[in-house]
């Protein structure tokens, strides 16, 4: 299959038909300190140890569903990566409203949701020193047309495009997402979360709720309050609110 990208920017695509995860081939190359070029995009067909955060499975069956991958070099360091998520949410939420008018919602750090069902996810991973450049790959999970026999491996409500959308071209999926990621890269390079923050705001599946944080060892309720310029989630506690941040934190409905 051939894929590309819409941009100006010309993303090298390569596709995989099975490999473990798309994610871990990248993370390997940047270990190997193989040379890749930003805007390099690997698809596979299938993955047999998709990943999602704290080590969590990624349902990755053959051919249902897009499980891209996307290399991109920061020169300033680890903290410029910090909130990344937030901004590749808001390139999924671009494409998925241009291709298919689409109005998904997204729960902070890095899931995205239709009508309360979990039907994307994003993995951003690094390999850098807090000084210096910095290798980010950017994992996107779409389900496409997952088999309904997943409810019994996904321990949570999912959906996929298929049961929303009449047509869906893999190949016109990934060029416009390789498109809305680059813009959203590009912006996010410029001026970091100051330009979105408030549009991922609004799209906040929890916005106004009463939520748990947990990190595992504790956990506090609280109103979800959306998230600051950095990309912390904002709790209100008492009349307090707080903006919490980490990749070990978990949010859910309280
Ligand atoms: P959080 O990131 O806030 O902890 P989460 O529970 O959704 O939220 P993640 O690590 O983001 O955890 O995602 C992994 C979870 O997603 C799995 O534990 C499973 O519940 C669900 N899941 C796994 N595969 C799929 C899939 N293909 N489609 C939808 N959901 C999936
Ligand atoms: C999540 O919700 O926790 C994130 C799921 C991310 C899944 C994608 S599929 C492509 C890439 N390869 C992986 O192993 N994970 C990401």
């Amino acid at each position: 299959q051939h894929y590309q990208s819409l941009g100006g920017h010309i993303a090298q695509v390569e596709v995989q038909p099975i490999i473990d995860s798309t994610n871990s081939e990248l993370m390997r190359r940047i270990a190997a300190k193989q040379t890749l070029e930003s805007g390099t995009v690997i698809v596979a067909e299938m993955q047999h140890a998709g990943r999602g955060r704290r080590g969590r499975v990624w349902q990755s069956p053959f051919g249902a569903n897009l499980y891209y991958s996307y290399y991109w070099r920061l020169d300033d360091g680890l903290q410029a990566a910090m909130g990344m998520s937030i901004a590749v949410g808001l390139a999924v939420y671009d494409t998925l409203k241009v291709l298919y008018q689409l109005d998904i919602e997204l729960k902070w750090p890095n899931d995205i949701y239709l009508n309360k069902e979990k039907l994307a996810g994003v993995l951003v991973e690094l390999d850098g020193q807090p000084q210096g450049p910095c290798h980010l790959v950017i994992g996107i999970g779409i389900n496409l047309q997952m088999p309904a026999s997943y409810s019994l491996q996904i321990d949570q409500a999912w959906t996929d495009l298929s049961q929303h959308s009449q047509q869906i071209d893999k190949n016109q999926l990934v060029a416009h997402l390789t498109y809305h990621l680059e813009q959203r890269l590009a912006q996010y390079s410029q001026t970091g979360l100051h330009g979105m923050y408030l549009q991922w705001n609004e799209l906040n599946a929890f916005a106004g709720q009463c939520v748990e944080l947990n990190t595992g060892h504790r956990s506090w309720r609280g109103i979800c309050e959306g998230i600051d310029p950095q990309g912390a989630i904002r709790i209100r506690q008492d009349g307090e609110v707080k903006s919490y941040y980490g990749g070990e934190i978990s949010l859910r409905k309280a």
